[in-house]
């Protein structure tokens, strides 16, 4: 029997975070631990907390875990593992241990299934030079996964989502639509060619992006996950106390990614994510409204975002595209401080 993961989810991949007000919500009330070796913590809503161990070492720990996004259990495995580990990379770090976080009906499913989905994460984690030595499962419907992920990394040379300084371009490695294609598959409206790709894009490990971050010192970055690329860029816009221009037109998008939304395929997460990031966002008045639910369309295992200064702009975007990172583009600029902190347009 061909197991279809896909059956047993409403909505998969980071598309099932909660909604990022409620989160919001709930993150203001927290306390918070006080500790001068706390580099990074949940203040700035960055991808990953950092922990300085002595002057020349820091930990970056992170975890990601979601439902599945696929039909096959070793390709959710691959996509989980990739969306995990690239908190990491969007750091500036290496990752090096990981722990598996599972979820899993043994009651439903057959137990090939949990051992393709560790597979799959494990194949993906070597790739990445990560070595799983443990974890953790419970026994859940529908089933879960992800790893949670500790990376290396000079004190000095983090690289953060309050690293954005005006003046520094914007560049995306990885086109946008990941939600809205796997929506459309799901609806029988995507064709065979825009899936394999999205579940490639899925898969690609952020490692290269991080490589090219490090070689040229950018200092600020993230990746773009579940709240979208309008979520990902208010936090990092706000993080950075900056505002920041999005030219929607300049956002590569994955194969009929405009086509599915303008039929209507529009994933609820993209209405919750937009939700939270009305009121820091002025969208122009002409702005495309497929364009605009785009931005909001919450991806999973999503590129980075870098905030690169404009002397190194072309640098950069030679650089990445040289690594496999094709589609690679300057999408948008950082700008003073405004009344809102993201400016949408065509
Ligand atoms: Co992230
Ligand atoms: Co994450
Ligand atoms: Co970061």
């Amino acid at each position: 029997m061909k197991i279809d993961l896909l059956q047993m989810v409403d909505q998969g991949g980071c598309s099932s975070k909660i909604p990022p007000k409620q989160l919001e919500e709930i993150l203001k009330h927290l306390p918070l631990p006080v500790d001068p070796d706390i580099l990074v913590n949940i203040d700035t809503r960055d991808d990953a907390g950092v922990y300085r161990i002595s002057d020349d070492l820091a930990l970056v720990f992170t975890t990601d875990f979601f439902p599945p996004v696929c039909s096959d259990p070793y390709e959710f495995g691959q996509i989980a593992a990739a969306n995990s580990i690239s908190d990491v990379y969007a750091m500036g770090g290496i990752p090096a241990l990981a722990l598996n976080i599972m979820m899993f009906p043994s009651s439903k499913l057959p137990l090939n299934v949990y051992s393709e989905i560790l597979k799959g994460g494990f194949d993906k984690a070597s790739e990445a030079g990560v070595k799983i030595i443990g974890g953790h499962t419970i026994d859940d419907s529908p089933p879960k996964y992800g790893l949670a992920v500790i990376g290396f990394i000079h004190p000095g040379k983090l690289i953060t989502n309050a690293g954005a300084r005006p003046g520094d371009y914007l560049i995306l490695t990885k086109p946008v639509g990941t939600g809205v294609i796997m929506a459309g598959h799901r609806l029988g409206m995507a064709s065979d060619k825009d899936l394999n790709e999205t579940k490639r894009l899925m898969k690609l490990l952020n490692k290269s992006g991080a490589e090219v971050m490090k070689k040229f010192n950018i200092s600020g970055a993230t990746d773009i996950t579940g709240f979208g690329l309008g979520g990902h860029v208010l936090k990092m816009a706000c993080a950075s106390k900056v505002s920041m221009n999005i030219f929607m037109r300049k956002v590569p998008l994955i194969g009929s990614t405009w086509n599915l939304v303008d039929n209507g395929c529009i994933p609820g997460a993209a209405f919750t994510n937009l939700d939270y990031a009305e009121n820091g966002t002025s969208f122009s008045s002409d702005l495309d409204y497929n364009l605009k639910m785009i931005a909001f369309d919450a991806q999973t295992s999503g590129g980075l975002l870098m905030s690169v200064p404009a002397h190194l702009k072309a640098l950069v975007v030679e650089e990445l595209k040289k690594s496999g990172l094709n589609e690679t583009s300057v999408i948008g600029e950082v700008v003073q401080k405004r009344e809102k902190s993201i400016y949408l347009t065509n």
